[in-house]
């Protein structure tokens, strides 16, 4: 039910190979997330294929689109305001979200609010805990970044740290594929990791002599490479379980260490964590056992959260909409591959 002084958000999501469209209220009670994911047709490429994804979003968006306005038992008029994924993602499958949007918001008046994705990874966080408000310290980690974020107030964020080269779902993507799994890359060297040993030292990782908040994945994924390619060439054996094993070890401390580095330093007494790679569950239970070490809290969002999804967005949205920023002019707006966090 809506009441006069409910906000209704309707949230679109397309920067990736999912057509998401959701109504939320008052930027945390979900009403509807429609979700079509595409997984299925790309992983019979080995990875997301741009221009498949952006086809995938076309015959989809539409129908999405009523399934989330169904679900939630309102039509296009009780919506206060429409919030759009611009970027960063695939410029064509962002395209596809855009315009739609544009359409949308053009036809009935009604505002549009550009929302950068990873903003509505952090949301997700606000959806799921209804007690959760800034400052808090925030470890992104995604297929596209890794930082390390204070956030100030629901629209201000401050950067602490970054990748220097890859990200840390990326590494993970890279990893996968080298091994011979298949796509989506993370959940399966999760999986593989999960009947492995973690004995094998990829990098010489020690956390008494972290000196920043930056990151780095290329070095932790080419020794990866090396090695395998090293085993094969010699004819021995490989175990994907182990190597798994050990690279998540490596992969996920580097962000835990960090991270707890961080709210010790600038003094939070909560980690919270966003994106896609947030539905590790070993990073989930390392981070959990490191902060309970310090009294800190640890949120994640739940699993239906962590993957791409409108909830976020319209959630993002939300916040963008009652502070009035990004509030952008329907006949203009243009979708951007890459944005600064
Ligand atoms: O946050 P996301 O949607 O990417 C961007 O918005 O940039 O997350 C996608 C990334 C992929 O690299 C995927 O392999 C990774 O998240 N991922 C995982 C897991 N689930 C998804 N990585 C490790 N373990 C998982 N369980
Ligand atoms: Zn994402």
């Amino acid at each position: 039910m809506k009441t006069k002084k409910d906000i209704l958000i309707l949230g679109i999501e397309t920067s990736c190979d999912e057509t998401s469209v959701a109504v939320v209220k008052n930027g945390r009670e979900v009403l509807s997330n429609a979700v079509n994911t595409q997984i299925d047709i790309h992983k019979l490429y080995g990875g997301v294929v741009p221009e498949i994804a952006s086809r995938n979003h076309v015959m989809n968006m539409d129908g999405v689109y009523r399934q989330a306005l169904s679900d939630a038992g309102v039509t296009i008029d009780d919506i206060d305001a429409i919030a759009v994924t611009y970027g960063a993602g695939l410029l064509g499958a962002l395209i596809v979200g855009v315009n739609f949007a544009k359409a949308l918001a053009y036809s009935t008046g009604k505002p549009l609010i550009a929302v950068n994705h990873i903003e509505g990874h952090i949301s997700a966080n606000y959806i799921e805990y209804k007690d959760l408000k800034p400052p808090f310290c925030c470890l992104i980690v995604s297929g596209g970044h890794t930082a390390l974020v204070e956030m100030e107030s629901y629209i201000q964020k401050k950067l602490i740290g970054t990748t220097t080269d890859d990200a840390i779902g990326e590494a993970f993507d890279k990893v996968a594929r080298e091994c011979g799994l298949s796509y989506p890359g993370g959940p399966n060297v999760q999986m593989q990791a999960e009947k492995g040993n973690d004995y094998i030292k990829f990098t010489n990782m020690d956390k008494d002599k972290i000196v920043d908040f930056n990151f780095s994945y290329s070095g932790l994924k080419t020794a990866v490479i090396n090695f395998i390619h090293n085993k094969k060439q010699r004819g021995e054996d490989i175990s994907v379980p182990d190597i798994c094993a050990s690279f998540q070890k490596e992969a996920v401390m580097q962000v835990v260490n960090k991270s707890i580095y961080a709210i010790k330093k600038f003094g939070y007494d909560k980690i919270v964590l966003a994106g896609g790679v947030s539905a590790n569950t070993y990073l989930r239970e390392k981070m959990q056992e490191e902060a309970s070490k310090i009294g800190a809290k640890v949120y994640c969002p739940p699993l239906k959260l962590c993957t791409d999804n409108a909830a976020m967005i319209a959630s993002a949205g939300y916040y963008n909409y009652i502070n009035n920023r990004s509030i952008v002019d329907p006949r203009t707006l243009v979708p951007t591959s890459n944005i600064a966090l």
